[in-house]
């Protein structure tokens, strides 16, 4: 079974060929990625309209790029699969939109699939993929949520943000400190010179005792900071960063433990956008080893959105029988 993703749900368009054979975790034939962080970035964030527009434009160049790559011809496909959501509707409606043109002129069903899915299952694809079950910690522009991951489809929702997701902590105080959009990279990049123990930041929710987040007053504290230093913030620039960045780690990492803890497993599945930040990565490798718990991440590249996950995942739900894909192309999208 070959499916192809589409994902457009934001600012990048994706499109991913992977071959699916019996229970087999399915193998990635190819991928491509049009990022429109460049035309974005004059505007300090994404403009839907303007998202909406260059998917069109970029979605069917990649979808032939993706096939010359496999050697595979469209006739090959058997199913197309597309981000239903959550994302940005004009975007969403630009990936279902050509997903159901593509099934209806191959006569092959389509499948609409849930973005944050995608990131959830995306460490399949990695050289070290996880086995079921497993706590998944999900962070990325608009989410921030653990989970307890049984198998394709059974999810359980341990906690989640009840304000900012903890890439948008990322990215708003990168903006607070003048840095470019996306800022999360850009903060992660300057922290490193930084020390993260400079400055003396909230850990909102640290003792809470669920697994719930709060990243708002993270924001506001950055900003006070901010207007306290006024002229020397240039200098200070790279503590901040730091002392910003491991704030947001922190809660995190000691979240991620308790929902170990609590479930008794000893796997986690980190994926999102800010599961590419090596802070994170290296907190939670080191308190995970000492606890004998298994880290799985997915590959650098398929750690932002990416067309991959929306094919992966379409796949392992037709796999595991948990969704068919439909031939009646009434697609939908769900924005929220
Ligand atoms: O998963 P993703 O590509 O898109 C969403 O579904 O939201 O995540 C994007 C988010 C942005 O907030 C971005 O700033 C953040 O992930 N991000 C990072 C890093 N790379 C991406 N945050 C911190 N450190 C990074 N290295
Ligand atoms: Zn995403």
């Amino acid at each position: 079974m070959i499916v192809l993703g589409i994902e457009s749900s934001c600012d990048e368009t994706g499109v991913a060929l992977v071959e699916a054979a019996g229970t087999q975790v399915p193998r990635l034939r190819a991928h491509a990625l049009h990022s429109q962080v460049e035309m974005h970035q004059a505007y300090g964030g994404v403009v839907p309209e303007l998202a909406s527009r260059d998917h069109i434009r970029r979605v069917l160049p990649l979808a032939q790029q993706v096939l010359d790559e496999a050697g595979c011809h469209l006739a090959d496909v058997d199913v197309v699969a597309y981000t239903r959501g959550p994302g940005l509707a004009g975007a969403l409606l630009v990936g279902a939109g050509v997903a159901c043109a593509l099934g209806a002129a191959l006569g092959r069903p389509v499948l609409g699939v849930h973005h944050l899915e995608g990131h959830l299952l995306s460490p399949f694809l990695s050289a070290d993929p996880p086995a079921f079950p497993f706590i998944a910690l999900l962070v990325s522009g608009g989410h921030t949520q653990l989970m307890q991951v049984e198998g394709v489809g059974r999810y359980t929702l341990l906690g989640e943000t009840i304000d900012d997701a903890a890439g948008e902590a990322f990215d708003k105080s990168a903006k607070l400190l003048g840095l470019a959009y996306p800022g999360g990279p850009a903060l992660s990049r300057l922290a490193e010179q930084g020390d993260p123990a400079a400055f003396k930041l909230p850990r909102p929710l640290l003792h809470s005792g669920d697994l719930d987040f709060s990243f708002a007053g993270l924001k506001t504290a950055v900003l006070t900071q901010v207007h306290k230093l006024g002229d020397a913030l240039e200098q200070r620039k790279a503590d901040l960063a730091a002392s910003t960045e491991a704030a947001i780690v922190e809660v995190l990492v000691k979240k991620s433990l308790a929902a170990l803890e609590r479930s008794g497993l000893r796997r986690i599945v980190v994926a999102g956008g800010v599961g590419a930040n090596r802070r994170l990565r290296s907190q939670l490798d080191a308190a995970c080893a000492r606890r004998g718990v298994r880290v799985h991440y997915p590959e650098l590249a398929l750690c932002t959105d990416n067309g991959a996950m929306i094919a992966l995942a379409a796949a392992m739900r037709l796999q595991g029988g948990v969704q068919q894909a439909r031939a009646d192309y009434a697609f939908d999208v769900r924005p929220r």
